[in-house]
């Protein structure tokens, strides 16, 4: 038995990276994973996400793995489209359990997105793909689980989000990301009453094949990882593991929280 058989799932950003991860061990658990993305094939951008793969997408490997998937294209940022994914997952299996709000990141060059210098385009395009589509991630699955009487909603939040990376680049991604976990907050009073629970989790470094190629290090090298308690970057499946916790009943009576998976990143760094 699964900790999480008879349950369903949607991941968004599941192509790749954390939200594969995420979808993966969800399915693991026993859960049918719906798994949105802007591309489900947005693995082939990266060589070591790409040669990781054992299917054609995350939907693939689920589905040879003895699982059942559905996979969806669009951007989170279109409210009709997300609320369209969540009533044909309802439609198609009956319910929702669990919503990973994950899709997101961040876009541009750190000098060139201080907080006064951001430029429109970008401030807009990101707050569009992580603000506005947690927003309306949360809110197409809501009136499902208020009608089941139950679900788990996890947010992404990230380090970033807390803690202002030295000389301000990035501006536009760490206000989202603060955004998200306050947003999540109220998100849990609202929900509470219904029997949702409703968390956010913080990332610090983790590597995935995205940010080994931007920071280096990766799993083995770990350039960078001094400031880290633990002496080393994140892995996928450090984060899933914080996942199954939070979309499982080990986490019951744990709403409205900001949960770090940073390893102990020194905050004064
Ligand atoms: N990797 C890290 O170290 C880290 C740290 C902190 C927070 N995070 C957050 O975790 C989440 C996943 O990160 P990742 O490292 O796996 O990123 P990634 O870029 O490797 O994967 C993100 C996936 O989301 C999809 N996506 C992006 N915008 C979308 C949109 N508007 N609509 C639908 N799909 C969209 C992309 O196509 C991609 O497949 C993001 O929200 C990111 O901000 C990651």
């Amino acid at each position: 038995m699964g900790k999480l058989d008879g349950k369903v799932a949607i991941v968004t950003g599941g192509g790749r990276g954390l939200g594969r991860a995420y979808a993966r061990h969800l399915a693991g658990l026993g859960a049918k994973v719906a798994v949105s993305d802007l591309d489900l094939k947005s693995y082939a951008e990266f060589e070591a996400e790409a040669a990781a793969m054992t299917g054609d997408s995350t939907v693939d490997e689920i589905r040879n793995g003895g699982g059942e998937a559905m996979g969806f294209e669009f951007d989170v940022g279109d409210r009709d489209a997300m609320f369209a994914m969540a009533a044909d997952v309802k439609k198609a299996w009956g319910r929702i359990d669990v919503l990973v709000a994950n899709a997101g990141g961040g876009r541009g060059k750190p000098m060139e997105t201080t907080a006064t210098l951001v430029p429109l385009d970008l401030l807009e395009l990101v707050t569009r793909m992580n603000f506005f589509g947690t927003v309306h991630s949360c809110s197409a699955v809501a009136p499902t689980m208020i009608e089941q009487k139950s679900g788990k909603i996890v947010t992404v939040a990230s380090y970033a989000g807390s803690v202002a990376g030295a000389g301000g680049g990035y501006a536009h991604y760490g206000a989202n990301k603060a955004a998200i976990a306050h947003y999540t907050r109220y998100l849990a009073q609202e929900l509470g009453p219904h029997n949702i629970n409703a968390n956010c989790i913080a990332p610090g470094v983790i590597a995935t094949a995205r940010i080994v190629k931007l920071v280096g290090g990766g799993p083995g090298g770990n350039r960078g990882a001094e400031d880290i308690a633990l002496k080393r970057y994140g892995t996928v499946e450090d984060c899933a593991k914080v996942i199954e916790f939070l979309t499982t009943d080990l986490s019951d009576y744990v709403t409205g929280a900001l949960i770090p998976i940073d390893g102990g990143w020194n905050k004064a760094g």
